[in-house]
């Protein structure tokens, strides 16, 4: 497995893949990998001939006061995770690599990034969707690979995708939860032990609330019981939850099913999101 820090150096490892015959799969990373990535890198190379990692905490999707500095980087570690799962390209470039210091374009999805997260983190998803449009331009791969737990932003993908004519198949891959149901993310390392312990609770709220939706509650009232269960844990404080419908996001208020209920809360600094979906 190689790790390079240039597009040059992708484009030219895709050419000689793709001379060979084989097909290309991309994984957007911004690093700090874990068993949730590790899914993603798997499922890559289970469907792909050749696996590409991109490792790039993207400055553009961080807004003012969020964690840019803090983020967590550890490229040795994540190498060594890809290696280990059969990938075949890292591709870790420094900011000046991917953005030239000229760049004047953005890619905005309107609709589907403005409510949810995108209603707290104004400039979060024009930064994700310019800089995964510029990484499936540079590699051109036939499929990339993206976590259902940041839901949102694989609807805000497709979206994109799907309006700019990218020839690329956009995969949604199963959340991996530790065995007391927390959603694997890097931000889990910023929760101290208290914090940790109490962090499943945001699921059990979330199941609770999809409970109640199968059942027949409306969208209004599965986000009632969504944030009733949550608010009995005090190191919880509730951004948002929201039922959603999971293909245009709209809210799903006096509806019911399908919907996917979203929610972000905060434990302290660290903002963790999750959702789950109930099928019609
Ligand atoms: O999900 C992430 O880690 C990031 O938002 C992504 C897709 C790699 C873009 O920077």
């Amino acid at each position: 497995m190689q790790v390079v820090r240039t597009k040059a150096e992708v484009r030219k490892a895709v050419r000689a893949a793709r001379a060979q015959g084989k097909s290309v799969g991309l994984v957007p990373t911004m690093g700090a990998l874990h068993a949730g990535h590790r899914s993603l890198v798997d499922t890559s190379v289970a469907n792909c001939d050749f696996t590409i990692v991109s490792v790039f905490v993207n400055p553009t999707q961080f807004g003012p006061g969020e964690d840019l500095d803090a983020y967590p980087r550890t490229l040795e570690a994540d190498a060594a995770l890809c290696e280990a799962a059969g990938a075949d390209l890292i591709f870790a470039p420094d900011p000046d690599e991917m953005y030239g210091a000229a760049a004047a374009t953005t890619v905005h999805v309107s609709g589907v990034s403005e409510g949810l997260c995108g209603a707290f983190r104004p400039v979060h998803f024009d930064g994700v969707t310019t800089v995964v449009c510029k990484l499936l331009n540079i590699a051109a791969v036939d499929r990339a690979y993206f976590g259902e737990k940041d839901y949102q932003q694989l609807v805000v993908i497709r979206t994109m995708v799907a309006d700019l004519d990218i020839a690329t198949e956009i995969v949604g891959v199963a959340t991996v939860r530790e065995p007391d149901g927390l959603a694997l993310s890097s931000r889990n390392k910023y929760l101290s032990d208290q914090q940790r312990a109490a962090a499943p609770s945001l699921r059990q709220a979330l199941l609770a609330g999809a409970k109640a939706a199968a059942d027949g509650a409306s969208g209004c009232e599965a986000e009632q019981v969504v944030a009733d269960v949550l608010a009995a844990e005090p190191l919880f404080r509730a951004q948002y939850i929201s039922a959603v419908d999971p293909d245009t996001l709209e809210p799903r208020e006096d509806d019911g099913l399908p919907m996917v209920i979203a929610a972000a809360a905060y434990m302290g600094e660290t903002r963790l999101i999750d959702n789950i979906r109930v099928e019609g």
